[in-house]
């Protein structure tokens, strides 16, 4: 899988780096005083030597990245001289006890969640020619630490219980549009009904697989997250179901397709199309473990992507240039995304709408800036904008631009409204991340760790 999606990223990156226009950018902020706000915080350091590359300046400017700067062929952590830098700032984390430096559940949740990421990524990152170091035993070094640090800061079963419903936060906090608006199509907002069991939006499912819908977006992330697909037709609910209904119901929805011997099988063109008006959602919330090493879904969103369908219109002739593109796809886009500073200090959940000229390196793939030789990386100039580059794997006409859409079609399983005495409160919430974590093997190398050290989990 992570092949395929390799390679279907490879080749995003080539249109990602279609258009390089040039964005004015503010003062960046204090690169480490994420945690708290001294920078010379322990928790700053280690968040800030994972976060912000000497080999990669522009991250200077993303000390708050969502996801750390780290890729399938990435070096950084591994060669010196951030290699041994990691580890010391590790070693002091667990000399010093800095698991005690702070009891705030939520800051012990978001660093788990960091350093989670960094432990898989050193047990799955891959050298980029086969002549390159693997360096096995940095990614021991690292691994070793980083998993009695992860044992340490793990929360309580009662703790987990407690963390906040970070978009109901959002929600209430009046800082975002409630609604589409489009005489402000700039303007990102957060639906209040989202997680309504019986409201408008409806999540696509695919039931009786054990994989998710988002798989891609699932698996790259090694489950440490969920990733739920939600549509909403103008219609309403009602709407949703009939139309799914009538998309599942098209006779012969693949057709060959000759000219792409990679997918023999397309989407009939002439599928069934929804309205204009209709809007999709890409939610992501965050996976943890508690003390006892049980795996949870937590309610913490981390993003929020929408795209809303404007227009719906067949092209026949290909669009100019990116902005053409953007035009030609009738969508507005949309991304949302957790701040750690903000959601320490409960600001609208910790949630921020991405600005229209905002950039940032790869964000969903195995391939970021750093592929090559070091001093040949890529800087943010290469990027086009987040919200353009949404269009480079949303482009087609309506339900064509919907990556779900082959989950909605026969073979599968028609999609059905589920009956709300039947949902519990978190009824979103899906058992398969924790199952499917539970038998992947950076779990497996996680758990031996912990087994090793004799510690509690
Ligand atoms: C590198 C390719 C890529 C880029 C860039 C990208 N997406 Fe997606 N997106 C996907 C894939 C693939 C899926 C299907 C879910 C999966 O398998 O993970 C998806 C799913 C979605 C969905 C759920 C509905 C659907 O189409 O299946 C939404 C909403 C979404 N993306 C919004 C966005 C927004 C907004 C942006 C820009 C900020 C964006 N995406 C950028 C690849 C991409």
């Amino acid at each position: 899988m992570r092949t395929v999606l390799a390679l279907a990223c490879a080749a995003v990156l080539g249109a990602i780096l279609w258009s390089a226009a040039p964005v004015v950018w503010g003062r960046s902020p204090r690169a480490a005083a994420i945690y708290e706000p001294n920078p010379d915080h322990l928790w700053n350091r280690l968040h800030a030597k994972i976060f912000v590359r000497d080999d990669l300046p522009d991250t200077q400017r993303l000390p708050d990245a969502l996801d750390p700067p780290l890729w399938y062929h990435t070096q950084y952590l591994l060669s010196n001289p951030s290699h041994k830098q990691a580890v010391r700032i590790l070693d002091e984390f667990l000399q010093t006890h800095a698991e005690n430096l702070t009891g705030d559940p939520l800051k012990r949740a978001i660093l788990q969640r960091d350093l989670w990421a960094v432990f898989d990524w050193a047990v799955a990152r891959h050298p980029e020619h086969v002549r390159d170091p693997a360096y096995e035993e940095e990614r021991r070094e690292l691994r070793t630490r980083l998993a009695e640090v992860l044992r340490r800061i793990a929360l309580s079963p009662e703790e987990l219980a407690a963390l906040p419903d970070n978009y109901a936060q959002a929600v209430s906090s009046g800082e975002f549009g409630r609604n589409y608006d489009p005489a402000h199509r700039e303007r990102a907002f957060l639906p209040p009904d989202l997680f309504e069991a019986q409201g408008p939006w409806v999540e696509l499912e695919d039931p009786g697989n054990p994989e998710p819908v988002a798989f891609q977006h699932f698996s790259d992330h090694s489950a440490r997250s969920s990733f739920l697909v939600f549509l909403r037709l103008p219609g309403g609910r009602k709407a949703a179901f009939d139309y799914l209904q009538a998309l599942w119901s098209f006779p012969g929805p693949w057709v060959l397709s000759p000219a792409d011997a990679n997918h023999p099988q397309v989407v009939n063109p002439d599928v069934p199309q929804f309205p204009t008006g209709t809007e999709v959602a890409l939610v992501r919330q965050l996976t943890l473990f508690d003390n006892q090493g049980r795996l949870v879904n937590s309610p913490i969103t981390e993003s929020l992507q929408i795209r809303v369908y404007r227009e719906i219109r067949k092209s026949d002739h290909p669009p100019a240039g990116l902005d053409g593109a953007i035009a030609e796809s009738g969508q507005d886009f949309y991304d949302i995304e957790l701040s750690r500073p903000q959601l320490f200090a409960g600001k609208a959940g910790g949630l921020r709408a991405l600005q229209p000229g905002e950039k940032d390196f790869t964000k969903f793939g195995a391939f970021g800036p750093d592929g090559g030789r070091p001093g040949q990386y890529l800087t943010l100039d290469n990027y086009s904008p987040v919200l353009k580059q949404c269009v480079f794997c949303h482009q087609g006409a309506g339900i064509h631009s919907l990556n779900s859409r082959v989950k909605l079609l026969k073979p599968h399983v028609l999609q059905k409204d589920r009956h709300s005495e039947s949902l519990g409160p978190h009824w979103w919430q899906d058992a398969r991340t924790l199952s499917w974590k539970q038998s992947h093997d950076d779990w497996a190398a996680l758990t031996a760790y912990w087994k090793a050290s004799g510690g509690s989990h």
